[in-house]
């Protein structure tokens, strides 16, 4: 989604900006641009593409400025075009404009200026937000902002140059993240804390309905009424070279093999003499009357929860269910104060979460998020907060959050099991001593992660494929299919290998590579009942499983095998060849591992 980031300093501005547009370049975008307050006027410069098409139309020219904004765009309304990149300019190019959101109203407001003489020159709603500055501006640079921001419905984070105020960068956001980097002598915005860290890790998060008014010395921050207010600083932990590649070609295989690392820091995190422990964020008294858990999330972090729901249930024997954020609210989710509803988000600011969340909340439910941005909105809207130990997240493919969030779910069903009293000494003794032995033997499939690459060569010239699996398996192959189709465009669908003979089977023909993921030892005979039906018909079997699990490996024409561990906990392991065969298969295709087509990291519009 799009990316802001905005400076105010005795730095090269222009490089600054740069700097911060390819951090955030992983988020997903179309195209760039950005303007410079330069002797009093605004220059504006965008391209339609990748950030490298800006760099050098702009590699010429050298704007003295001590004030710029910039912005990534991922295109909503209008193609990507240069005409439609950001910055957007008033008519009479006083005011820049950079925006993250969408403004709903946008063709009413259009109108009405256009009604007025203002000629657009864009099909961007954004660009209604730069002439409503202009036509309403007074003097006073926040008064007029306060008042444009009221005609406003929609989401927005936004940044501002005034060709009056030329020291001066005025930032707002509604519903769209925006995050103030403070420094020496100069400040920062951005959507998110990547593109600052180089500079600072001191930061305010700004709230909806802030304002803010940035200059190289100072920074004031204002309510939707103009009402100075004081927002907590927060210190980053992450550093630049968690943000950085470190010799790996992409950060998708970097973020792979991290998580072994990933899954240790969350444990110990957690784990405190050989105990889970959330007692710092859930307390009995918060759990003792729960009697049904909702997970909601998107994408990955959707699957994520599907894992999370199987290892409540077993685990703490709670009933559990997880939806679609997306379609949470339509679902008339049976919610009361006896529901506890976990949002999980790797961003913490995916909008359709958001808006779930705040229905859950409304509707009385204790609602905890899992996420891995420290102040992220999500986190600071959700009742309870549990992080993920993840470390930033580049690639737009998500693996190692996925890890770290069902590293936490298993963590907290042991936990609540242990507060209701569900799970014997034993068994809970075991268990946790299998998560604490998962980051060894996920370091061990990393180790051997050569085996993987000829089904990556099998899978790459190929346009179809299916991923199945019974049981948690099931769990494993909806987040394996949708990792190869993200970042190979190799169109994969998972089902339940139940379903097969139910219709999908009528697919299977000559040649068609079909992913089975069976570590459910109780299931592997149906398994491989399932594996001989689809070779009958011509399939290619890669199947993944425990090492010594021989009848898999004698049925199936490409076995990669993952080691021993307890069956309920099989989905640490099982995902991480299922990760390596998208990656090393979109890299076989030579595509753009990092920031496959169409696609955001952060999802902030619904
Ligand atoms: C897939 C992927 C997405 C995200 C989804 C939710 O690899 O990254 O499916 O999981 O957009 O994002 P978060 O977790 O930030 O809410």
């Amino acid at each position: 989604m799009c990316g802001i980031v905005g400076y105010v300093g005795h730095r090269d501005t222009k490089e600054v900006i740069l700097h911060g547009l390819k951090t955030l370049e992983y988020r997903g975008y179309d195209s760039s641009g950005m303007a410079l307050m330069t002797n009093g006027e605004i220059i504006v410069e965008k391209k339609a593409g990748r950030i490298q098409n800006l760099e050098d139309s702009m590699s010429d020219k050298n704007f003295a400025s001590e004030v710029g904004i910039g912005h990534t765009r991922w295109a909503t309304h209008g193609v990507p075009s240069d005409k439609n990149s950001h910055p957007h300019y008033s008519m009479d190019k006083s005011v820049a404009v950079v925006h993250n959101g969408i403004i709903e109203n946008y063709q009413t407001l259009r109108k009405e200026l256009e009604d007025k003489g203002y000629v657009f020159a864009s099909d961007t709603d954004t660009e209604v937000i730069s002439q409503l500055v202009q036509d309403m501006y007074n003097g006073d640079i926040l008064d007029t902002i306060s008042k444009v921001l009221k005609k406003l419905e929609g989401s927005y984070a936004i940044g501002v140059l005034h060709k009056n105020h030329p020291d001066e960068l005025i930032c707002a956001r509604e519903h769209s993240p925006l995050v103030i980097g403070i420094g020496e002598k100069e400040n920062f915005i951005a959507s998110d804390v990547s593109a600052l860290l180089k500079y600072t890790k001191n930061v305010y998060y700004l709230e909806d309905g802030d304002m803010a008014v940035l200059k190289t010395q100072d920074i004031k921050i204002f309510d939707k009424e103009k009402n100075p207010i004081e927002r907590e600083k927060k210190s980053i932990e992450w550093n630049l070279e968690q943000a950085t590649k470190c010799g790996y070609p992409h950060f998708m295989l970097k973020e792979i093999f991290e998580q072994p690392q990933v899954v240790e820091e969350t444990f110990n995190k957690r784990v405190h003499n050989e105990k889970a422990d959330f007692s710092d964020i859930l307390s009995y008294e918060d759990i003792k009357h729960i009697d049904k858990i909702y997970i909601v999330a998107c994408g990955t972090a959707y699957h994520a929860g599907l894992q999370g729901q199987f290892a409540l249930q077993k685990i703490a024997k709670l009933n559990s269910a997880t939806d679609i954020a997306s379609e949470f609210r339509y679902n008339d989710p049976f919610i009361d104060n006896k529901t506890m509803v976990i949002f999980v988000s790797q961003s913490g600011e995916t909008s359709d979460t958001l808006a779930a969340l705040k229905e859950a909340k409304k509707k009385g439910a204790l609602t905890v998020a899992i996420t891995n941005v420290v102040g992220s909105t999500i986190s600071r809207e959700a009742d309870k907060t549990i992080y993920t130990m993840a470390g930033p997240e580049i690639a737009v493919a998500s693996t190692k959050a996925y890890l770290t969030q069902i590293t936490i779910f298993y963590l907290l069903a042991l936990y609540i099991a242990e507060l209701r009293n569900s799970i014997s000494k034993d068994e809970y003794k075991k268990y946790i001593s299998e998560i604490k032995n998962m980051p060894e033997k996920i370091q061990h499939i990393l180790d051997n992660s050569e085996i993987i690459k000829p089904a990556a060569e099998y899978f790459k010239d190929k346009t179809s494929g299916f991923y199945i699996g019974r049981g948690l398996d099931y769990k494993i192959a909806v987040e394996g299919s949708l990792k190869i189709k993200e970042v190979s465009y190799i169109h994969t669908e998972a089902f339940a290998s139940g379903e097969l003979k139910h219709g999908t089977i009528a697919l299977i023909e000559e040649g068609i590579p079909v992913v089975v993921i069976a570590t459910q030892r109780e299931l592997i005979d149906k398994s491989v009942s399932n594996i001989k039906e689809v070779k009958a018909r011509g399939a290619y079997v890669i199947s993944v499983g425990f090492e010594d699990c021989e009848n898999l490996k004698n049925v199936s024409d490409n076995f990669i095998g993952i080691p021993e561990c307890d069956d309920i906990f099989s989905g640490f392991l099982s995902i991480i060849p299922l990760q390596l065969l998208a990656y090393y298969t979109s890299s076989a295709k030579g595509i753009d591992v990092d920031k496959p087509r169409n696609l955001a990291k952060s999802v902030t519009v619904e």
